[in-house]
């Protein structure tokens, strides 16, 4: 039956029951025991079990690179290169024309050190524009390290909810008159999981003469990239950057894909051992050699060979393929929730006029969103995410658009109050692994829990963190696991 299904549909279902932490389980309220539902894959995700075996086979050879002269030096030099050019070609960049460089910490790292170089390199552009749907990471970057930025606002409250409003990108770049740096947006937001034209908003930045960067934290792993646009090249990507712990491999570093062009006109930012070719006591020569000449130090190469891993099986299944199967879960998600009295969704529920992937984020309307995430993870073993989610501006926005829409209040001291209890959203996402039972599993807590306000809201108090905990049942993590226990039984 298997062997009629194309080949990247049958790897997709071999695949998606294979990660580390799928089976994880824990004991709930009731004192049952059961299989943890993991909604929480918008902040990171779990580990491809396919990245980590390929990361176990490679340990064994693990050596520094930088050297092809033992063994195992020149198996990790060689496969740490492939797992740049591996990368690149997942973006669909032409890797004459971009590099593809891991950083330490995510996509925040490699934001930060793009915001610097392109500060720079251009230094008479000293506008950065964003909008106003970021992730912080994309954002703060920009604050610091440029003179002024611009945040696009969102759609008109008639149109696209939640989406981002070129009309006024294209203004802002008009009004700034040639003052732009660049234009970084994101891919996908992290809150709502509206998918931005990309392409089609690098277009636009190009015609004013501005770079064009993408965070694409929650685009890597969902919708297929193409950052090389041959038939057109104004729809080129100059930039992106993403994290390998949303991409299936927890550890792995975050990677800049850039153009080499715009980072060989500066010595690089970082130096240190590997990116110079030689030094004097009174100075030194940088390679000129990419991505040598960006990655000082000793990088982390095993992280980099499982990210590169993981991202050569989603090609190999098809990222269309991956996208178009998260698009109808989102889609069964967003049905069966809207369905349910008092629950309020956030950004455009209708996928036509919006596409949207991996997040949704909610409200049950009179329960505060800490006490709906401690519930649907203390009782029903679900796992989300609520608060803000580094992303202040959007949620506020989002959350104050919902006021206007259904509370009649005109005073805005009165606005600010309702806002200040109700800052916040739970937010349930998705990833390859998740499935229709999970979605099914949402649905029945959500239910449960908005049917019976009272009932939750008398079983839980809230602690000096602000955090809800549940006034009977306790959860003592070190039963489940701890660093000293698993090293006593490994060592024993
Ligand atoms: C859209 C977006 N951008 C940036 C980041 C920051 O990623 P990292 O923490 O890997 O640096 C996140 C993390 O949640 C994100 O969702």
């Amino acid at each position: 039956m298997n062997g009629a299904l194309p080949k990247g549909r049958q790897l997709f279902q071999k695949i998606r029951g294979d990660f580390i932490g799928l089976n994880t389980q824990y004991r709930v309220v009731s004192g049952e025991t059961s299989t943890r539902v993991y909604l929480d894959s918008t902040a990171t995700t779990l580990m491809m079990k396919v990245a980590h075996d390929v990361m176990e086979d490679f340990y064994k050879h693990y050596a520094n690179t930088h050297s092809v002269l033992h063994f195992g030096a020149k198996i990790s030099t060689k496969e740490y290169a492939w797992a740049h050019r591996r990368i690149l070609a997942f973006m669909k960049a032409d890797p004459e024309v971009y590099t593809c460089f891991f950083t330490g910490s995510g996509t925040t790292a490699g934001m930060n050190r793009l915001a610097r170089v392109l500060r720079d390199i251009r230094p008479d552009k000293n506008v950065a524009v964003v909008s106003i749907m970021e992730h912080h990471s994309n954002d703060l970057p920009h604050r610091k390290h440029m003179k002024e930025v611009d945040h696009i606002p969102l759609n008109s409250r008639d149109g696209k909810l939640g989406c981002v409003c070129l009309e006024s990108l294209e203004k802002t770049l008009q009004k700034k008159e040639g003052r732009v740096n660049y234009v970084a947006m994101t891919g996908v937001s992290n809150v709502t999981g509206i998918v931005n034209p990309i392409n089609e908003a690098a277009e636009v930045a190009h015609r004013y003469g501005a770079l064009f960067i993408v965070d694409g934290a929650q685009l890597a792993a969902h919708v297929p990239v193409t950052m090389s646009v041959p038939d057109n090249p104004e729809q080129n990507i100059d930039a992106l950057v993403f994290s390998g712990h949303k991409t299936y491999v927890p550890g792995s570093p975050g990677a800049v894909i850039v153009r080499k062009d715009l980072m060989e006109q500066i010595e690089p930012e970082e130096v240190g051992g590997g990116m110079v070719e030689d030094v004097f006591v009174d100075r030194y020569v940088v390679k000129e050699a990419f991505p040598d000449r960006e990655e000082a130090g000793t990088p982390n190469i095993p992280g980099a060979v499982g990210l590169a891993a993981a991202v050569d099986v989603l090609d190999r299944i098809s990222m269309e393929l991956l996208r178009d199967e998260e698009t109808q879960l989102i889609n069964s998600a967003l049905d069966q929730l809207m369905k349910i009295e008092d629950v309020v969704i956030y950004g455009e529920t209708d996928t036509e006029l919006c596409d949207r992937v991996a997040s949704i984020s909610f409200n049950i309307t009179g329960l505060d969103h800490g006490l709906v995430a401690a519930a649907l993870n203390d009782y029903f073993n679900v796992a989300v995410r609520n608060d803000c989610f580094c992303a202040h501006p959007y949620v506020k926005e989002m959350i104050m658009d919902d006021l206007l829409d259904y509370v009649e209040l005109v005073d805005m001291e009165d606005i600010e109050q309702v806002y200040q209890l109700k800052r916040g959203m739970v937010r349930a996402s998705f990833a390859l692994y998740s499935t229709e039972e999970d979605v099914a599993a949402l649905i029945l807590a959500v239910k449960d829990i908005a049917s019976r306000k009272d009932y939750y809201q008398s079983q839980y108090g809230v602690d000096s963190g602000e955090n809800y905990v549940h006034k009977s049942f306790c959860f003592d993590h070190t039963q489940m696991f701890s660093v000293e226990d698993s090293i006593s039984v490994l060592v024993s």
